[in-house]
């Protein structure tokens, strides 16, 4: 160490401290101070500096720069690193990303590409479809034209379907005899004598002829002619209904036959329930509602204590209250483990049920019992039996009587499958109730534009007095 005045102090030497004049304040520095600058800033004027004599500043500038140099490129490399780091993982990210860029055009592609093969397909299935009713509107055209040619030869022309007015008469009487042999074998099992199922026969083929001849004259009897005896007529209108709806759902007429019977018999276990419950005039009590649930069980003891009688009539009297979800009673089964001539009577027989009048309840116009049949179509029935029956029977079933938007009223005559909308109205009275001459309307033949005659509303007959059973014939 050696002690030198402050202006001996040059820029590179190693300064370890300074002392003050009058020796007190010793400062300890201890580094080299590298210019004048730095010597001025750090080292007060007229103090003795003590310096490091053996320093030698090429050997501290080579290691302590050497040192900094080495840190730096080590702060470098790190920094290079965490840089390339970076970067692989932006780089990542960025394929990551064009990849999912790629998968949703890709999904964007194939869906755009199956959306246009479904077009593609419903345009051909359409075109098919036009092609189609094409050569059928031209197949009917042409026989037309040749019954018209038959006709003028002499040839008899058949008729597809008997006139209702031809067929209600014929329907009303099978009808009458219907109802007095249900009343026949119901009282038999109420006083616990055997019957023949066989003995329906006549009259299941009669209903089945007659649909055959015109589908909507027995349906119509069986909501025009209103008895009080309800547990008589309402076995024979599920029979009826049932026989249209298969018809419908294309079973021959062995399995129809089956299926009239099915629907005689279905509720003949009501024949045990007792009066005061099956006519009760308000809501059953628990303890009765019990009762009247034993009847699909009842029933289908009592058939099976009658001779032969065929499983698909016992099972229909098991199962006609089952529900296709499985909702319903005695043995909450559902689906395809429902039988199918029991899936059709169940159909037929709430929506008979519901346009019937009761001790405890008016009757409800068939259209809007068929509405709310298509809402629980999902749940209570197989869904397309609903469809087919309402397609069979028709929105505005043959027998309503109607007011059109002219303020006329008529009755419906003839349905139409393909526009059910637009039946054909044969008009009775005027928009004042008037009884004018009467002549039948196609609604479908007429242009359909704004203003069109069409149907504005189903009247009931009762309240006008009307007998509609007598505008049929
Ligand atoms: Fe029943």
């Amino acid at each position: 160490m050696k002690r030198i005045a402050r202006d001996e102090l040059w820029p590179g030497m190693y300064v370890i401290g300074f002392r003050k004049r009058d020796g007190e304040d010793a400062v300890t520095v201890d580094r080299p101070l590298l210019s004048r600058e730095e010597i001025a800033e750090t080292v007060p004027e007229g103090v003795t500096v003590f310096v490091d004599e053996e320093f030698e500043l090429s050997e501290w500038i080579t290691t302590h720069i050497g040192l900094e140099v080495e840190r730096e490129r080590r702060e470098l490399e790190e920094a290079k690193l965490a840089l390339e780091t970076q970067h692989a993982e932006l780089e990542h990210e960025r394929n990551r990303f064009r990849q999912e860029v790629a998968d949703w055009h890709e999904h964007a592609m194939e869906r755009a590409a199956s959306g246009a093969k479904a077009r593609e397909e419903g345009n051909a299935k359409r075109v098919e479809e036009m092609a189609r009713m094409r050569k059928e509107m031209a197949a009917a055209r042409k026989s037309r034209q040749e019954a018209r040619s038959h006709k003028q030869a002499g040839v008899v022309e058949e008729p597809p379907q008997t006139p209702i007015e031809e067929e209600f008469p014929r329907a009303d009487k099978l009808y009458s005899d219907a109802v007095s042999y249900a009343r026949g074998f119901i009282d038999d099992v109420r006083e616990g004598k055997p019957f023949d199922y066989r003995d329906s026969m006549p009259t299941v083929d009669g209903f089945i002829d007659s649909v055959f001849r015109n589908e909507s004259a027995a349906a119509a009897i069986c909501k025009l002619k209103m008895y009080d005896e309800y547990t008589y007529t309402h076995s024979i209108n599920v029979s009826v209904l049932a026989v249209i709806l298969g018809k419908r759902l294309g079973l021959d007429r062995d399995q129809l036959r089956l299926l009239g019977m099915a629907g005689v018999f279905h509720d003949v276990g009501k024949a045990l329930i007792p009066d005061e419950i099956l006519n009760k005039p308000g809501k059953l009590s628990d303890t009765e509602m019990e009762i009247m649930r034993t009847h699909p069980a009842e029933g289908y003891k009592i058939l099976k204590g009658q001779k032969a009688v065929p499983d698909v009539v016992l099972r229909a009297a098991l199962e006609h209250h089952e529900r296709y979800d499985g909702r319903g009673y005695p043995r909450g089964i559902k689906g395809e483990k429902i039988h199918l001539m029991s899936r059709i009577i169940s159909v037929v027989d709430v929506y008979d049920a519901l346009t019937s009048k009761r001790v405890y309840k008016d009757p409800l116009p068939p259209s809007k019992v068929l509405g709310m049949m298509y809402q629980w179509r999902l749940s209570d029935f197989q869904p397309n039996i609903v469809e087919h029956f309402i397609k069979s029977l028709g929105v505005y079933p043959v027998g309503s009587f109607v007011r059109l938007s002219s303020g006329e009223h008529g009755v419906v005559t003839v349905l139409n499958s393909s526009m059910p909308l637009k039946p054909v109205v044969k008009v009775v009275y005027n928009n004042r109730m008037q009884p004018v001459t009467r002549y039948s309307v196609n609604l479908a033949n007429l242009p359909s534009e704004e203003g069109a005659l069409a149907i504005e509303d189903i009247v009931n007959p009762d309240e006008h007095g009307v007998e509609v059973a007598s505008l049929l014939q």
